[in-house]
């Protein structure tokens, strides 16, 4: 069925086309706009964001860096052939694989289930509707995240690194895994590829990206996986008997206070001992690079990247229960943290948490 849409050589180049165009914006226009950061910040010592955003104002590096931002992700999505364009035209064909018979065990939908506000009220990324407001959504944020990130090759290297970096910190036997806002799956496959032995549950609010997701785990025919539709601040799972629960790039899409309830549940699920660990985006300490991220916030439609990197992460911690936090950077890609890589990233960075408790060490 998914193999039957046809390949589309036009769409091909302009989605190829927009991809360079991103990657010459990464490796060529931010150093670019860095040297032009650093000429007018010569003789002045911007402390925050908002100085260098009066330092920048008017420069035309910076407006053509924002605009090749905005528009390339608009371009990507709603652009002549842009994702949302091509593919609704193969919308029977992927209705059809996507409502096709799975295992029972794969999927738990709620008919019933209300989306949050605060998830309803923007086109996140560019999105038209978002990731959960049409039926091939899913479809399309799984191909739309092949050039979400242009310096990964491929996205499932973050995914399977991010899922090492859990498996080693959890320093007891691995059993149960609960992937937060796992989205079309990327995030939670190479628990269940990689671990058959662990039961591994997704959560997620939008029913496109979990047929997706469950229906990828049905053509790899695996048997230890399930997605559910929940909010990830209240998963309807079962409380204390899980050994890692993890999310990835989830937090900085929501609220402050859903992100404080988000590690309130993660409390509420994990085993004494167990791992609380999510992947996502913290930049604090350089007042050029957090008023670059501030601005791809806006741009991007992510209005909550910048209340999460201003949040208190230790006070939301000690709050839901946990004694301490650890903030750690995140190497996506062999060199990403060297100093010899000018070119642009997001800001990854794990925050990992352990509850307190007899089974497992209680060192970060
Ligand atoms: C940027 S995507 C990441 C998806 C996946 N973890 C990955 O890395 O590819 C964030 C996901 O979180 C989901 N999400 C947002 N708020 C949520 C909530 N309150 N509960 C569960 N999922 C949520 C979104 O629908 C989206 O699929």
């Amino acid at each position: 069925m998914l193999e039957n849409i046809p390949a589309n050589r036009e769409f091909d180049a302009y989605q190829a086309f927009v991809l360079d165009c991103k990657i010459a914006w990464t490796r060529q226009m931010f150093p670019l706009l860095r040297d032009r950061f650093e000429i007018v910040a010569k003789d002045v010592q911007p402390n925050t964001a908002a100085d260098v955003a009066a330092l920048m104002e008017g420069d035309t590096t910076a407006q053509m860096f924002g605009w090749f931002e905005r528009h390339l992700q608009r371009m990507k999505y709603s652009g002549l052939r842009g994702l949302t364009v091509h593919y609704n035209r193969y919308r029977d064909e992927i209705r059809r694989a996507l409502n096709s018979d799975l295992p029972a065990h794969l999927l738990q939908l709620d008919p019933d289930f209300q989306q949050p506000e605060y998830y309803t009220s923007i086109d996140i990324h560019q999105h038209p509707g978002g990731v959960w407001s049409d039926e091939i959504a899913g479809f399309v944020y799984e191909r739309g995240a092949q050039s979400t990130a242009p310096m990964l090759k491929k996205s499932e290297s973050l995914f399977h690194r991010m899922k090492t970096q859990a498996m080693t910190r959890a320093s007891h036997e691995v059993k149960k895994v609960v992937d937060l806002g796992c989205g079309w799956g990327g995030s939670t496959r190479p628990y269940y590829e990689d671990h058959p032995e662990v039961d591994v549950i997704g959560v997620e609010l939008s029913e496109p990206c979990l047929r997706v997701a469950a229906l990828r785990a049905a053509e790899l025919q695996a048997q230890n996986v399930r997605y559910r539709q929940a909010d990830a601040t209240e998963t309807g799972l079962n409380g204390g008997d899980t050994d890692i629960v993890t999310s990835t790039m989830l937090l900085h899409e929501m609220p402050p206070s859903h992100i404080k309830a988000v590690f309130r549940e993660a409390h509420r699920l994990l085993a004494p001992g167990g791992l609380s660990i999510h992947l996502d985006f913290l930049m604090r300490d350089d007042p050029f690079r957090v008023w670059v991220h501030n601005g791809h916030s806006s741009r991007n439609n992510e209005p909550f990247m910048v209340p999460l990197n201003g949040m208190d992460l230790l006070a939301a911690h000690k709050e839901a229960g946990f004694d301490a936090v650890e903030i750690v950077p995140f190497e996506e890609f062999d060199g990403a943290l060297s100093p010899d890589n000018t070119a642009w990233r997001f800001p990854w960075t794990m925050i990992i948490a352990r509850k307190p408790g007899s089974s497992g060490n209680q060192d970060l």
